[in-house]
């Protein structure tokens, strides 16, 4: 080793001693510490108390809050990261001051621990089915277990909130986000968020923006133009950040129109900074920092998870002029008030034991709201346990498990991996994960007086053969997802339609239950009686279906995608592939590769605002099962609609009609708004402004009341930079899918 390096080390050696031994410093001493700084007085707000410690900070002690300590096999790792609780991020704190370290976890669908301290964590239901509940409450409730389970762990910060608009359904990371609308999107992260931040946890929404891909992520560039991106794609952000308030928002690993996202000027600072006066800040995704000065200036406040360019080349920035110590100090301003506002200096996490009953609980209840009842021909659900003899159970690990959504977010099934040999526990990347929550278990529970058999699936032949013994059979089908690649196709994989076509051919009583993270084809679905999309129901995910499948729970979730009937019928062909120079391979050098910038390629959204089931409307294709579809085992009616225009408060048009439970089973349905604007609007058919969610018992009636945002009804005008009602006549739709509107009434706007 030469001199200097050696220095160096001997350097970082001695800094990382000095760091940890004052984190080690008594907790009482400390305390003394925080209680005299006239920045712990909670009277004053957020932005005061950063205020008063930026003033005491030094220039070093800055810079390290701009920063991760490095992430084995991403970069170098830094002595200090011996502070770290394990998480895939953590800046160091300053304990002089009484600033605690941030602790990151990934967090997506629960708190994800990739084995380091095996402590156990609630895996909820993926957050696309979260968002087929369309209920703000759930989504609420899924963030608080997330808060609470990340602080019980000692975290203090969640790398949750996937919010990116499904432009492309084979999209691998389809499962982590919220579907295709931007404003039921946007609706449910905003309270997912309040729920994790209400635990006294940072929070943060992800990744933006446009990220849509995961082909070659670290090095496409997505082409939108500015209209369509706030209309959709923004919007979800948008609407996440003036609800939820996240104190942290996460820049994407692509490039939009031209610019790295983490150094997108017009992302950062015009739109989010200015236009929505965030006041949190920015990380960048893992490695999605490619400068210094210019990403500084564009509004990254914050490189995750290593110190490649906020290091130290941010203090020879700052020192040569480069990089104004303004804009440092902005940066660092953001990062505490933000921890102020979150309570993580107030009221620091403590490492406790999770409450596993009291999550099972939420994943159950959560599931139970997220299964969409797809198809129920001469009403083959629910079933009736008493009359049936014999049930057929089929399809792969369905005797054990169900599949889970993998990557970042995936979360460690308790014992490990259903389908692994005993003792091989952990979960590896790249490795399907099936969590111990078992379908064959869940419906003998059900059907204690059937006999209920099952076959994997693998034999088609084997499998219809014991179909065709049985009163129903039950095909379990899925389709795994994992970040970092998309999906192929639509299609199941491992031959499951076929699988699935013979065994509805042995049995016409058969139910497929899907556990898929994106919608795909079914070429099968006219010969069953019923399917269920079960999403990746979570850890108590069989139990929920086999609720559902009893009757003990009335289906109620809606569709927050379209099922297209094919994939020539999606906007793009194919996803586009890097070219072979703009991937890394998995090389051991990737990370410099990537830091350093790889060559871009191009993919072009010039389906523009036509996303998801406004592109079918437009377009006029027939889909498989529409966007807002769901069934129940009731049935409701539509009636009397009013709509409201003058007098509401925030100019807010409000929609007034009846529902009926038109049946003699309790349930809920989700009422969903649309509105058609002006054709001089020059907007695809219909959006989605409003919803719903009523509870009706047999042949009950309720009046229901929609207030509609008048953001909601306008279109943003480029030049203007400005939302804008166009004037003209409004055509307001009210019914139980974007399909199903028997409600209409036109309003005049102005
Ligand atoms: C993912 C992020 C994640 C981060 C940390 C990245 O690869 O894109 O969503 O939060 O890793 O694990």
């Amino acid at each position: 080793m030469d001199l200097p390096r050696l220095f160096h080390r001997i350097v970082l050696l001695a800094l990382s001693i000095l760091i940890v031994s004052a984190a080690l410093v008594p907790a009482s001493a400390q305390s003394g510490a925080r209680q005299k700084a006239p920045w712990m007085n909670a009277a004053l707000s957020p932005d005061e108390r950063a205020a008063l410690v930026l003033k005491e900070m030094t220039i070093d002690e800055k810079v390290s809050m701009l920063h991760g300590t490095g992430l084995k096999g991403l970069g170098p790792v830094s002595p200090l990261a011996v502070g770290s609780n394990g998480g895939a991020g953590y800046v160091v704190g300053i304990p002089r001051l009484g600033i605690p370290a941030i602790q990151m976890s990934d967090a997506a669908y629960g708190v994800r621990q990739s084995g380091e301290n095996g402590r156990y964590s609630t895996a909820l239901p993926a957050d696309l089915a979260a968002a087929a509940s369309w209920d703000l409450d759930a989504a609420y409730e899924y963030g608080a277990l997330i808060g609470r389970e990340l602080r019980a762990q000692g975290y203090n910060m969640s790398l949750g909130g996937g919010v990116n608009l499904t432009r492309e359904p084979r999209d691998g990371r389809t499962f982590e986000y919220l579907g295709e609308d931007p404003i039921l999107a946007g609706r449910m992260v905003g309270s997912l968020i309040r729920g994790t931040q209400a635990q006294h946890v940072i929070g943060d929404i992800k990744h933006y923006a446009v990220n849509d891909q995961e082909s070659g992520r670290n090095a496409v560039n997505a082409n939108i133009d500015k209209r369509s991106m706030r209309e959709s794609d923004l919007l979800a952000f948008e609407i996440g950040v003036r609800e939820g308030n996240p104190a942290a928002v996460m820049c994407a690993y692509n490039r939009v129109n031209g610019d790295y996202a983490c150094e997108n000027k017009y992302l950062l600072t015009d739109v989010l900074k200015k236009d929505w006066n965030f006041k949190g800040f920015v990380v960048s995704d893992w490695e999605a920092t490619h400068s210094t000065v210019k990403a500084s200036a564009a509004g990254l406040d914050q490189e995750e998870p290593g110190e490649i360019f906020f290091g130290g080349a941010m203090k020879d920035a700052v020192q040569s002029g480069r990089v104004p110590i303004a804009e440092v100090d902005d940066h660092v301003r953001r990062i505490l008030r933000s921890m102020f506002a979150c309570g993580v200096i107030d009221d620091p996490p403590l490492k406790s034991v999770v409450d596993v009953v009291g999550g099972f609980e939420v994943a159950r209840n959560i599931a139970e709201h997220s299964i969409v009842l797809l198809r129920n021909e001469q009403a083959q659900l629910p079933l009736d346990a008493s009359r049936i003899h014999s049930i057929a159970v089929i399809g792969p690990h369905s005797d054990v498990g169900m599949i889970s959504g993998a990557g970042s977010a995936q979360v460690d099934p308790p014992g490990g991996n259903a389908i692994m040999p005993p003792g091989k526990g952990q979960t590896k990347w790249g490795k399907p994960v099936w969590f111990p929550t078992s379908p064959l278990k869940a419906i003998r529970a059900k059907a204690p007086g059937a006999k209920v058999q099952f076959d994997p699936g693998t034999d088609h032949s084997s499998a219809a053969a014991l179909a065709k013994t049985a009163d129903v059979a039950i095909v379990f089908a899925y389709q795994w997802e994992i970040e970092g690649a998309d999906l192929d196709n639509l299609s199941l994989p491992e031959h499951q339609d076929e699988l699935i076509a013979a065994v509805a051919a042995a049995n016409p009583h058969t139910i497929v239950v899907l556990e898929t993270g994106s919608p795909v084809t079914m070429p099968w679905a006219s010969q069953v009686n019923g399917i269920l999309e079960a999403w990746y129901a979570g850890t108590q995910g069989a139990e929920a279906v086999a609720n559902v499948i009893f009757g003990e729970v009335n289906p109620s979730a809606k569709l927050p995608i379209t099922f297209p009937r094919s994939e020539a019928d999606l906007p793009h062909r194919t996803v586009v592939h890097p070219p072979r120079e703009s991937t890394t391979n998995g090389e051991p050098d990737d990370w410099k590769k990537i830091a350093a910038g790889l060559p871009a390629f191009q993919t072009t959204y010039d389906e523009q605002l036509k996303v998801g089931y406004k592109w079918y409307d437009a377009e006029k294709k027939d889909v498989l099962f529409p966007f807002g579809y769901g069934l129940s085992y009731s049935t409701y009616s539509y009636s009397n609609l009013r709509v409201i225009t003058g007098g509401t408060p925030g100019g807010k048009v409000r929609l007034n009609f009846t529902v009926t439970n038109t049946s003699n089973r309790t349930g809920v349905e989700i009422a969903e708004v649309y509105a058609a604007l002006p054709a001089v609007a020059a907007e695809p058919p219909k959006r989605l402004v409003g919803w719903s969610k009523i509870k009706l018992n047999p042949a009950e009636s309720k009046e229901v009341a929609v207030e509609v945002d008048p953001q909601y009804l306008s279109i943003f005008d480029v030049d203007r930079n400005a939302w804008q009602l166009v004037p003209g006549d409004y055509m307001f739709l009210v019914g139980g899918s974007s399909q199903s509107l028997p409600l209409k009434e036109s309003v005049s706007l102005k």
